[in-house]
């Protein structure tokens, strides 16, 4: 039997742990497609062996590289990599929504597929979590932590921009434990609220901070519109890629390494699945 694996789309923390995991269970069966899809048109794959999964089992990122492939959705290339997954039993794909389309599309060509979601935005529908969320919260959380004691030192306004594309999950999560003076998750920004609090907060000589989720408005607009509006010092962080190359943590470890073993039971069946999170089980839904 030969197993083919590939990452693609936006890394997440624990797409190790995923690789390093199957590659215990499969050793020299499994195989690694270089950089996603990509790879599997170009036919850039090798002995998984090759990359050293274990040695970045716990470690962020993928060892075998992830992108963004575009040109996935021509069919010309579609058949080229089908025709390059020929030589393999099953292709694992591990990433988010576009990567389930692609996933759905090997499957749909004849390829026996499983498909295992990890994306730090938790926005697979079908799937109560998906690998990466948690760590990118945790980031998110530290990022704020180690800030604003420096923010309440010259008692700045701190307005954190967190990842999440069309998900405000990493924004609420943060939120949740920070506890900032605003959450943002839409275009409505009442600006008269927000400065009134500001103003306030700089008067008893405290520090404000503000939580937006990524996609509403461009950064440093926001900050000078604020700036503008009152007459206090305000910066703006991206909490971004700290996001998604954070360690992860020890509870994502876990998560990630369940995945891994329902997928390695999954490849004992006879058609494609993706793998679903769903009331703390991870159950196989034909694709
Ligand atoms: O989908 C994961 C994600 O990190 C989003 O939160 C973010 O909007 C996007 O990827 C960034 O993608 P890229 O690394 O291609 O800029």
């Amino acid at each position: 039997m030969k197993i083919l694996v590939l990452t693609s789309g936006g890394d997440a923390p624990g797409m190790n742990m995923v690789i390093g995991s199957l590659y215990k269970k499969l050793k020299g069966k499994l195989y690694g497609c270089r950089s996603g899809f990509k790879g599997l048109i170009n036919n850039d794959i090798v002995s998984i062996k090759e990359y050293k999964p274990l040695l970045y089992i716990k470690e962020a990122g993928s060892v075998i590289k992830c992108s963004r492939c575009d040109a996935f959705k021509e069919e010309e290339n579609i058949k080229k990599a089908v025709e390059n997954c020929s030589r393999f039993d099953w292709v694992v794909v591990i990433g988010g929504n576009g990567s389930l389309k692609g996933a759905k599309a090997l499957s749909n060509a004849g390829v026996k597929t499983i498909f295992i979601p990890a994306t730090i935005d938790n926005d697979i529908e079908g799937s109560d979590y998906s690998i990466g969320f948690l760590t990118a919260v945790r980031a998110g959380i530290e990022t704020f932590n180690n800030i604003m004691p420096s923010f309440d030192a010259h008692e700045r306004v701190a307005v954190f921009e967190v990842m999440g594309r069309n998900s405000d999950k990493i924004a609420k999560g943060v939120s949740a434990i920070c506890q900032p003076n605003y959450l943002i998750t839409t275009n409505e920004i009442d600006y008269n609220r927000i400065i009134k609090t500001l103003v306030y907060n700089k008067e008893n000589g405290n520090a404000s901070s503000i939580i937006i989720k990524e996609n509403i408005i461009d950064l440093k607009e926001f900050v000078d519109n604020l700036s503008k509006r009152c007459n206090i010092e305000v910066r703006g962080i991206k909490v971004g890629y700290v996001q998604r190359g954070h360690k992860p943590i020890y509870r994502e470890l876990y998560i990630a390494k369940e995945f891994a073993k329902k997928a390695f039971k999954s490849i004992k069946g006879d058609f494609s699945v993706k793998l679903m999170s769903q009331n703390g089980e991870i159950n196989a839904i034909k694709l």
